[in-house]
């Protein structure tokens, strides 16, 4: 049985979610179309987007997007608005993780890292704010990492460190035009990425120490529903949200 809350404004919103395939995104995803948004999801993997529409439901979208092409970015932004009549929320998600060292690992990585979790959340709030008027929302998914980069994470914490630079030059762009924007931090989520983490040379995995529980990524969807529902004049300008028992980053 689905559930909607009547009151958490976001019933009839029209969002794009990036990074809905899996982990944070793709519980974001299913939230906010519980709550009764439409959704457009932003992926590689055709298959689970497939999957996401099925279980969801067909007012629903999946686009294959490489969020690092710019103009897939485009395109992709425009069929949802077109479907939807608009938007009024983008949730910047899509991303992974890459550890290493700057002295043995290789900046071809780099950039392609930097080009998918800077620039291609950048060029996503970029597109989607043609289709946007006031009052709506940009949700950036950043990092605690940004705040505290370790040996092994200059290049993700630096990334991460830009999108929350950004998300703050961001804000003070759009006050003005009434549309909100909120950076959420999360620590150690629950997901899929470090399945799909570059490991350079250098890279120590498990650093976060394994004596506490991570977030699952219902929590972050949780934090972003909240975050998203608010009275249109509030603004929780950047949250950052961590495991209990985590210390660092
Ligand atoms: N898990 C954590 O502890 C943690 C903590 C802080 C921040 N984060 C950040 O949170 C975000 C979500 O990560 P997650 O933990 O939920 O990991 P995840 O389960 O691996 O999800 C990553 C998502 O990003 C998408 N993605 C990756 N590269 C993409 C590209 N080039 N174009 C389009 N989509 C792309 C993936 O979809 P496809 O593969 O289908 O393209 C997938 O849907 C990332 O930006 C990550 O850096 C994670």
């Amino acid at each position: 049985m689905t559930v909607v809350a009547k009151d958490s404004g976001l019933a009839g919103r029209r969002a794009v979610v990036t990074g809905a395939t899996s982990g944070m995104g793709a519980a974001i995803a299913r939230r906010l179309a519980r709550e009764g948004a439409r959704v457009a999801m932003l992926g590689r993997r055709q298959q689970r987007l497939d999957g996401l529409v099925a279980e969801l439901g067909d007012q629903h979208l999946g686009l294959v997007c490489d969020v690092a092409d710019i103009d897939a970015v485009n395109d992709a932004v425009a069929v949802a608005a077109n479907r939807f009549g608009g938007l009024d929320l983008v949730v910047t998600n899509a991303g992974g993780a890459l550890l290493g060292s700057i002295a043995e690992g290789d900046p071809h990585n780099w950039k392609s890292f930097i080009d998918v979790n800077f620039t291609g959340a950048l060029s996503c709030v970029h597109s989607a704010l043609s289709h946007m008027e006031s009052p709506a929302d940009v949700v950036m998914i950043g990092s605690t990492s940004a705040d505290r980069p370790s040996s092994f994470t200059a290049v993700y914490a630096g990334a991460k460190a830009g999108v929350q630079r950004a998300a703050e030059g961001l804000r003070q762009e759009l006050a003005p035009k009434g549309i909100r924007v909120t950076l959420v931090e999360p620590g150690r989520v629950d997901t899929e990425v470090s399945e799909h983490a570059i490991a350079e040379p250098g890279a120590v995995r498990g650093s976060m120490g394994s004596a506490f529980t991570p977030l699952a990524a219902d929590d972050i969807a949780e934090v972003v529903a909240v975050t998203a529902g608010l009275p249109v004049n509030v603004c929780i300008g950047r949250i950052v949200v961590r495991p209990v028992g985590q210390i660092e980053p």
